[in-house]
């Protein structure tokens, strides 16, 4: 039995001010929720003062991104001891860091395996873009992306993943994948990966997330879907009831 998770991912979005505002607003629904794993990923500047007004709940903190080596000569970089300071979750592989920041599946490899090697939950983003979709090479690049991601890693490792599938041209456009396909791809194509990698029943035990256009009004749809164990969401997490509402929704 998987248990649900939904994480709001704030992108680069919120003052440290502004963060606990919105903290405040959501924790009293977020803590009413306990049958989802709930996750707030804010931006590093905000990791501190969130993790205090966390203190002594079970909700859950996440960085957005870290770098694999664990110190140096490495400016503007964070490292995972620095992350696991304040985390147990960290996203890695977001389309946006594919893609505007030059990440690979080899340098998401080394992040997945440093967060593990600290502790850390990783929180893996995968999915294709729009050409790629349109081209019919949905099910190539995830699988890609899966082998490569994920390389090296033992099945015990594996299985206390969380892997968001996000296609690239449903984030922050409005334009959410359907249910059905969302759940397709899951069941057809990034299950049998792992399983395939690290067996049935790391297969079967690992979170899938689906990610890209989340809002309460759509929900519902992703989380009824039987492969599809939560959302990591974007736009919809920064707005308090709204994410409260999807939260319930993967109860
Ligand atoms: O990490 C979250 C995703 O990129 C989805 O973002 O909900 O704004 O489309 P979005």
């Amino acid at each position: 039995m998987r248990k649900p998770f939904v994480a709001g991912n704030w992108k680069m979005n919120k003052t440290v001010e502004q963060a606990r505002v919105l903290v405040s607003e959501m924790l009293p629904g977020l803590q009413a929720v306990k049958a989802v794993e709930r996750v707030l990923c804010p931006p590093f500047t905000s990791l501190m003062a969130i993790a205090a007004m966390l203190s002594g709940t079970d909700i859950g903190l996440g960085a957005q991104n870290m770098h694999w080596e664990t110190a140096g000569a490495f400016t503007g970089e964070i490292a995972p001891a620095m992350v696991k300071e304040f985390c147990q979750y960290v996203i890695l592989g977001h389309s946006e860091r594919r893609t505007y920041f030059g990440e690979t599946d080899e340098t998401v490899n080394r992040k997945v395996r440093a967060a593990l090697a600290h502790g850390l939950t990783p929180i893996v983003c995968i999915g294709e873009t729009l050409a790629e979709n349109e081209a019919g090479r949905t099910a190539e690049v995830v699988s890609r992306q899966i082998e490569q991601g994920l390389k090296d890693l033992t099945p015990e490792q594996a299985s206390g993943l969380v892997i968001a599938y996000e296609p690239v041209w449903a984030i922050g456009t409005g334009r959410a994948a359907s249910g059905e396909d969302a759940n397709r791809v899951v069941g057809d194509v990034i299950r049998p990966t792992l399983a395939k990698m690290f067996g049935n029943t790391v297969a079967e035990g690992v979170r899938v997330l689906y990610g890209g256009s989340v809002t309460a009004a759509n929900a519902a749809e992703f989380f009824t879907q039987p492969q599809i164990d939560g959302a990591l969401v974007g736009g919809a997490s920064l707005k308090a009831a709204e994410f409260v509402k999807i939260v319930e929704a993967a109860a």
